[in-house]
């Protein structure tokens, strides 16, 4: 009996013991384990109170004004702790081009739990690696200048229908009715000529699902949440929809949706209902704010808009009947409402930083980023550097006659995640300011100082204006 005890005890304790050391090998090899770069010092700058950090501080002023006073302190590389993160704040080019670009596979894109549950998890910008690869070439291939020529004239449309919906109002406010016109364009680049289709049942559960983007993430009956979720489900059906009556029509289409729909592709509904929703949540609000801000800035600045009037005209004079609609080469040949572009984008930064995770311990310039730290490159602090753009506050489109040096401009972002639908947004702001500016004056109602973050910079309520034909008289002043 002990013969045949002893020998099963011993594989018992032999199995238990491997277990046991592989354990130990597995903590031992994770990244949990202090690296070698455990020694070298944080950067400087202050982690404020436990658990709570600096984040009173954020919030009780201006965010720029906290970023810019931390960088006046510590220097273009700080630590800080908000939101219950422990975070690196970065502000120099280099140390932007470092994260985002040379080394962007050491930091991960990261999101609170709850906008990933609501965007839809298989959304490419929370992900890197091959997944991301794929779905940003599947993005590139229908916002690339090739693809989105062909859809300057229904931009156009939208653009028009929008303007005629404004000249009836008493005031609008401007950036709700730039947030629909984005909007649309968004949808027409994603469901092509089937835009009109579904446009409005689009927008109706969207608008639910963006007010309860920024609530607490509770998920109970009558929560704005909870509301939200809900509309996303709806989105998600009809979208399913939409994927449905798209493989039976068998058409040839060059849209969004067709590059995520390709046969090789093999994308699941579920990742191509994320991402449409996701496509829509990055260019909506953010092409809206900047919008917004070229009809303050122009708004405030005559003798650029007289220029901005008069390059357009230029344009328009130059066709004639049928040809009247603009077309793509037009959009090219407009530099001094580009600049207008490039200079409201530095100046607004409405993105004025992003987010990323250490996926391990980090030596940058000799300090150490921890594993799980949050890394933001704060591109508006580098946008308003004087170092970089001299008189930085100073509205002044002439200075993009001169290409900016690399790295100091990343409206767009930067490296693995930046920005694959910015030619769509200067397409449809080109396209906007065009019969704007040759059809239209406008005015602002009351005065127009403040700014608001919502989650981007906005001129102070949206910026409520006047808007009015040339052809009448001009709209009353403020
Ligand atoms: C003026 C308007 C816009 C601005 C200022 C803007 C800005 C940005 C920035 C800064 C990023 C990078 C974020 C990061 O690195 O964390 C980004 C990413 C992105 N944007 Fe835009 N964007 C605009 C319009 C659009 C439009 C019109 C679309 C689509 C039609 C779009 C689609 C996206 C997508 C899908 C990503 C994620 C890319 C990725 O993770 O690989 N954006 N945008």
């Amino acid at each position: 009996m002990a013969a045949l005890v002893l020998p099963s005890l011993f594989c018992l304790f032999f199995f238990f013991f491997l277990f046991v050391l592989h354990r130990i090998f597995r903590k031992l090899s994770s990244s949990s384990f202090p690296s070698s770069l455990r020694k070298l010092p944080l950067p400087p700058g202050s982690l404020g109170w436990p658990y709570i950090g600096e984040t009173f501080q954020l919030y009780s002023q201006n965010p720029n004004v906290f970023f810019a006073s931390k960088q006046k302190r510590y220097g273009s590389i700080f630590k800080t702790h908000v939101l219950g993160c422990p975070c690196v704040m970065i502000s120099s080019p280099e140390a932007a081009k470092f994260v985002l670009v040379t080394q962007s596979h050491l930091f991960k894109p990261t999101f609170p739990a709850s906008k990933e549950r609501m965007l839809g998890p298989e959304a490419l910008f929370f992900h890197q690696g091959d997944y991301h690869n794929k779905l940003r070439k599947l993005v590139l291939r229908a916002f690339m200048p090739d693809a989105i020529k062909n859809i300057v004239p229904q931009v156009e449309k939208l653009a028009l229908g929008s303007l005629r919906s404004w000249d009836t109002a008493q005031f609008i406010n401007t950036f709700q009715e730039m947030k629909t016109y984005a909007f649309n364009v968004a949808v027409l680049s994603i469901l092509g000529k089937d835009e009109i289709l579904y446009r409005e049942e689009l927008r109706s559960c969207y608008y639910v699902l963006e007010k309860g983007y920024n609530s607490m993430p509770i998920n109970l009956p009558g929560t704005l949440f909870n509301k939200s979720m809900k509309a996303r489900k709806e989105l998600a059906q009809i979208l399913a929809r939409i994927l449905c009556s798209r493989r039976q029509r068998k058409e040839e289409c060059y849209d969004l949706l067709a590059s995520f729909m390709g046969d090789s592709e093999a994308l699941t509904d579920e990742q191509i209902t994320d991402n449409i929703i996701g496509v829509i949540f990055a260019a909506r609000d953010t092409t809206a704010s900047v919008l917004t801000w070229i009809l303050k800035y122009l708004g405030e600045n005559p003798s650029i808009l007289q220029a901005v009037t008069e390059e357009q005209e230029f344009i328009l004079k130059k066709k004639c009947g049928e040809e009247k609609l603009l077309n793509w080469s037009d959009t090219k040949k407009m530099p001094i409402t580009s600049r207008v572009i490039q200079e409201t984008l530095r100046v607004a930064s409405i993105l004025s930083f992003t987010f990323r995770e250490a996926v391990e311990d980090v030596e940058y310039q000799g300090y150490l980023i921890p594993k799980g730290w949050k890394v933001l490159p704060l591109f508006r602090n580098i946008h308003h550097s004087p170092d970089i753009f001299p008189d930085p506050e100073k509205f002044d489109p002439s200075r993009f006659e001169v290409a900016p040096k690399p790295n100091t401009y990343m409206p767009f972002g930067n490296g693995t995640h930046a920005c694959p639908g910015n030619e769509l947004a200067k397409l449809e702001i080109l396209v906007l300011l065009h019969h704007l500016t040759t059809k239209y004056r406008w005015s602002m109602v009351g005065t127009q100082t403040g700014i608001q973050y919502g989650p981007f910079a906005l001129p102070q309520n949206g910026l409520p204006i006047r808007l009015s034909l040339k052809t009448t008289s001009p709209a009353p002043a403020k």
